[in-house]
């Protein structure tokens, strides 16, 4: 019966150690220890041993029963000790250092699109917006572009082959923003005051200061009283605030079918004093064309031009955006390469 009792603690110990769970190592317990537990069906056989040996069994059987005790004991601690390691391998270690998150930025011609509408913002122009995909009609017709004009084809158009749109007028991808000028008018009526950035489209030769797609912003300023003068101001004191110093304005005479006088408008240089590689070496830079609008232009806004007149102006974000941050290539703004994004 020893060897039987020694053999029950062997084999019990063994089984602790398999135990993974607390359910199990209970259950263990059980049937070793419990009421119908191996140990005790063999104990059942002691009231049949000599008197003398019995004293000897029973002190065996309550050393090997404190024996297994101990173990299960032992083996729950290990049990509740592996389940907190998994949780803690969880948790966080505040101590480490973080993961530094890759960091957005806004796109420089966003950037200065932005700049440029709040300062006209302020002055209290609106700012508009037109559809890419224009019809020929208000692209060129509605600007005075006569039929046969020879600047439609200054304006190296992409025309989309269909559809036409309601009124058989061929579409095409806007070469300016100046068709907004007449849907502005026709929309919001005169007197009217605003800004139209927008994307615009040529079939140009592409090198480093044209791409096929360019970003323009026009503006618009028609009611009773309103001269060259105006214009002139408004251009002075937009590039001040948007260089955040004293800029000079230049005007020469210049030709566009939707303004009369044009004009083309320089600016003083920001970068220098007696001239740089940015004006080459002329202490102007050029940016802008502009005028007072047509009256063709209002008529076909339905405006009557003996009451109302005013200026247009329009210019390349693109140009202003290289001018404004020393970029050297158009390119670089389609081109979404981070290292030149995250520099803004
Ligand atoms: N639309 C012209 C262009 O793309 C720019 C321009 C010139 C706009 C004179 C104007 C303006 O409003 O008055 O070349």
């Amino acid at each position: 019966m020893q060897n039987q009792i020694q053999d029950i603690l062997k084999q019990a110990i063994e089984k602790i150690n398999k135990c993974n769970t607390e359910a199990e190592l209970l259950e263990t317990e059980k049937s070793f220890l419990g009421k119908k537990g191996s140990l005790n069906e063999i104990l059942k056989g002691v009231k049949d041993l000599p008197k003398e040996d019995r004293a000897e069994i029973g002190k065996l059987a309550n050393q090997v029963k404190q024996d297994i005790n101990t173990h299960i004991q032992n083996q729950k601690q290990n049990i509740q000790d592996k389940a907190l390691d998994a949780i803690l391998e969880q948790w966080h270690d505040v101590t480490l250092p973080g993961i530094k998150p890759q960091k957005g930025a806004v796109h420089p011609l966003s950037l200065i699109q932005e700049k440029v509408e709040e300062i006209f913002q302020k002055m209290g122009f609106m700012i508009l917006d037109g559809p890419e995909v224009e019809s020929d009609y208000f692209n060129f017709d509605a600007l005075n572009f006569k039929k046969d004009h020879p600047a439609r084809d200054m304006h190296d158009t992409y025309f989309v082959g269909e559809p036409q749109n309601k009124d058989g007028d061929k579409l095409l991808l806007r070469t300016h923003t100046s068709p907004v000028q007449v849907r502005g008018m026709l929309q919001h009526k005169v007197p009217i005051k605003a800004i139209i950035p927008g994307r615009c489209f040529r079939y140009e030769d592409q090198d480093a200061t044209h791409e096929h797609t360019l970003f323009q912003i026009e503006g618009l300023y028609i009611d009773k009283n309103i001269s060259i003068a105006n214009l002139k101001g408004i251009f002075q004191e937009f590039l001040t605030k948007l260089f955040e110093k004293k800029i000079e304005i230049q005007m020469r005479p210049g030709y566009f079918p939707f303004t009369e006088p044009s004009v083309e408008f320089d600016f003083s240089c920001p970068f220098c004093k007696d001239g740089c590689r940015v004006c080459k070496y002329t202490k102007f830079i050029e940016l802008a064309g502009a005028g007072m609008v047509h009256p063709n232009v209002l008529k076909s806004a339905k405006v009557d031009p003996n009451e109302y007149q005013g200026f247009a102006f329009g210019f390349g974000l693109d140009r202003l955006a290289m001018l404004y941050h020393n970029i050297q290539n158009i390119k670089h703004f389609r081109e979404n390469d981070i290292r030149f994004l995250k520099q803004f």
